[in-house]
C-alpha cells in the first residue's frame, strides 16, 4: 500500500482552520482530534467544526475520536459525511457492531489502541475495519514524544493483517515526525499522522512532501 500522510488539525490556529487544511492540500487525509474531557483530559471540538472542514478541505476527512461512548456519537460523523472514523476500542461498547454501522454509512471504518492496548486479543475484529489506528503517545494532547515502546505493535498488527490475508491500513499517531516516520514504516505502518511536525514547520506542505518522502524508502 502506497504511503500516506494525514496531518493533525490539532497543531494549527484554531481561528484559521481553512488556511490550515489547504496549506496541507497535497496530504491524503486531513486528521481532525476530537476529544470530550472525558475519554481524555482535553477538549478540542466536536460535530459543528468537522461539518464546516468538511466543505473546506481539500482532501478527504480522516475523524479520530477520543471520546466515551462512540457507539451513540461516532455514527454522526459519518454521517456528516467524514470519509474515514476511528473509535477508540477502550471506549466503545459493542466495536463490531458501531463498525458496521460506519461502513454501512459508507464511511471506512477505524479502531484505535492506546499504548497500554494490546492488538492480540482483537485479532478476530480485524476483518470488520479498514484501519487500525495504534497510538504513539498516550492520547490527549498534540507535541508529545514518539514511544518507541509502541514500535512491536505495529510489527505485530502487520503481521496479523498479513496472516488473515486483509487490507487494513495501519495507521500511527503521536510524535511522527521527520526523525521517527522511518521507524514507524520500517515497522509496517501505511498511513502517518503528524500534528506538530507538520503544522509548526515553516512550510506545511514541503513537510508533508518531506514525511513521504521517508516513509517511502
Ligand atoms: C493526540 C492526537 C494526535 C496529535 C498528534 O492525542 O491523537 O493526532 O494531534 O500530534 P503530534 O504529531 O504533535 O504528536
Ligand atoms: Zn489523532
Amino acid at each position: 500500500m502506497a504511503v500516506q500522510i494525514s496531518p493533525s488539525i490539532l497543531s494549527a490556529d484554531f481561528a484559521r482552520l481553512a488556511e490550515a487544511a489547504a496549506s496541507v492540500e497535497r496530504a491524503d487525509w486531513l486528521h481532525v482530534d476530537v476529544m470530550d474531557n472525558h475519554f481524555v483530559p482535553n477538549l478540542t471540538l466536536g460535530l459543528p467544526v468537522v461539518e464546516s472542514l468538511l466543505k473546506a478541505s481539500p482532501v478527504p476527512i480522516d475523524c479520530h475520536l477520543m471520546i466515551e461512548n462512540p457507539d451513540r456519537w461516532a455514527p454522526a460523523y459519518a454521517e456528516a459525511g467524514a470519509q474515514s472514523v476511528t473509535f477508540h476500542v477502550e471506549a466503545a461498547h459493542a466495536p463490531v457492531r458501531l463498525a458496521r454501522e460506519l461502513r454501512h454509512q459508507g464511511a471506512r471504518a477505524g479502531m484505535a489502541l492506546k499504548p497500554a492496548t494490546p492488538i492480540d486479543p482483537y485479532e478476530d475484529l480485524l476483518g470488520e475495519l479498514d484501519m487500525l489506528l495504534v497510538m504513539t503517545v498516550e492520547p490527549g494532547f498534540g507535541g508529545q514524544k514518539f514511544l518507541d515502546l509502541c514500535l512491536p505493535k505495529i510489527r505485530r498488527t502487520r503481521e496479523l493483517v498479513a496472516k488473515h490475508g486483509l487490507e487494513i491500513w495501519i495507521q500511527v499517531d503521536g510524535g511522527v515526525s521527520a526523525s521517527t516516520i522511518e521507524r514507524c514504516a520500517e515497522a509496517g505502518a501505511d498511513v502517518f499522522v503528524a500534528g506538530s511536525a507538520v503544522f509548526a514547520a515553516d512550510d506545511p506542505g514541503a513537510m508533508v512532501d518531506e514525511l513521504r518522502r521517508l516513509a517511502s524508502v
